[in-house]
């Protein structure tokens, strides 16, 4: 297929585009620098010139915290750039993939939440990625909604890296352990997404990898064998200016189904991504 890659200069862009060039795809990758999905006019170019069978579409803003003090930034990234790439799409007949976040969720539920559970994001973040959802679903027919997960990897900021360097500096850690969700490679999440792209079957979808944690048990599996103590904290404790939602657990039986394999576990993918730190580069 020929693919176009938004945002690939992101952390999740930059695992998935050798992953879907692994696979033999023609792959147009697109950091901000090349297209700013906020202009309509960048994005109908370049997706009139190069007319891709499908658009996979990581360009986004993903500061939780700091959207609730800049509302505006986060709806026109995330709201309008997500609709600008849409219409170009319907306009030329692409089909479009947009990556969404567990965080549309409130988190009152105790089981997984499944994609036909209903949507209620508690934050400016998660209610924008949520106005994406509704503008690819507005104007496609052809679309894959992916939800994922506290996502972490290579060539990004994230948690694992965070608790990794922090535990070669301090004797205990603080760290959550009231919110539940599922930690995400941005490798297998690529692997993931490149096995849903040539099925096909078009609607929305959770894919993280599998498995049940807490923040706090995700850093004692990060710091594990360091000689660095972890203490379980509150959410209470620890006020940040976005509300994250308690539970974000994603069902994601229609993933496993539609793709026909399991996801791999999260601390398989966690395993793999520190002995890759390791390697000397
Ligand atoms: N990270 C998580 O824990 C998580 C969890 C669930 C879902 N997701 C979703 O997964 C996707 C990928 O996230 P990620 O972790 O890879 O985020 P990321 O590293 O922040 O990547 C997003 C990329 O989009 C770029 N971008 C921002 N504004 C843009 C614009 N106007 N036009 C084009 N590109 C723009 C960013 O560039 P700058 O950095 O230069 O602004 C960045 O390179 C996003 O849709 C996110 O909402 C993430």
């Amino acid at each position: 297929m020929k693919l176009m890659v938004t945002g690939a200069g992101g952390m999740l862009g930059q695992a998935l585009v050798p992953c879907l060039e692994a696979r033999d795809h023609q792959v147009i990758d697109l950091p901000k620098e090349k297209l700013d999905v906020t202009h309509y006019n960048q994005v109908l170019e370049a997706i009139s010139t190069e007319k891709p069978d499908l658009v996979v579409h990581c360009a986004a803003y993903t500061k939780v915290d700091q959207a609730e003090s800049e509302p505006g930034l986060a709806y026109l990234i995330n709201g309008y750039g997500t609709e600008n790439i849409a219409v170009a799409c319907a306009n030329h007949n692409v089909a479009m993939l947009y990556v969404s976040s567990d965080y549309v969720f409130d988190g009152e539920q105790n089981t997984p939440y499944t994609t036909w559970d209903r949507t209620r994001p508690l934050s400016v973040y998660g209610k924008s990625k949520l106005a994406g959802e509704k503008a690819v679903q507005r104007h496609l027919t052809r679309f894959y909604i992916v939800r994922t997960s506290w996502l972490y990897g290579p060539n990004g900021r994230n948690f694992v890296d965070t608790i990794h360097s922090m535990a070669q500096e301090r004797d205990t850690l603080r760290v959550v352990s009231d919110q539940i969700g599922t930690p995400t490679c941005t490798l297998s999440l690529s692997e993931t997404i490149a096995d849903l792209i040539v099925t096909k079957r078009w609607g929305i979808y959770h894919a993280c990898d599998d498995g049940v944690t807490s923040w706090y048990e995700f850093a004692k599996e990060i710091v594990s064998g360091l000689p660095v103590q972890v203490i379980p904290i509150e959410t209470k404790d620890m006020p940040r200016p976005a509300t994250r939602p308690k539970y974000s657990v994603l069902d994601k039986t229609t993933t496993v189904n539609t793709i026909g394999r399991e996801l791999q576990p999260w601390k398989e993918s966690l395993r793999a991504y520190l002995d890759m730190k390791k390697q000397p580069v």
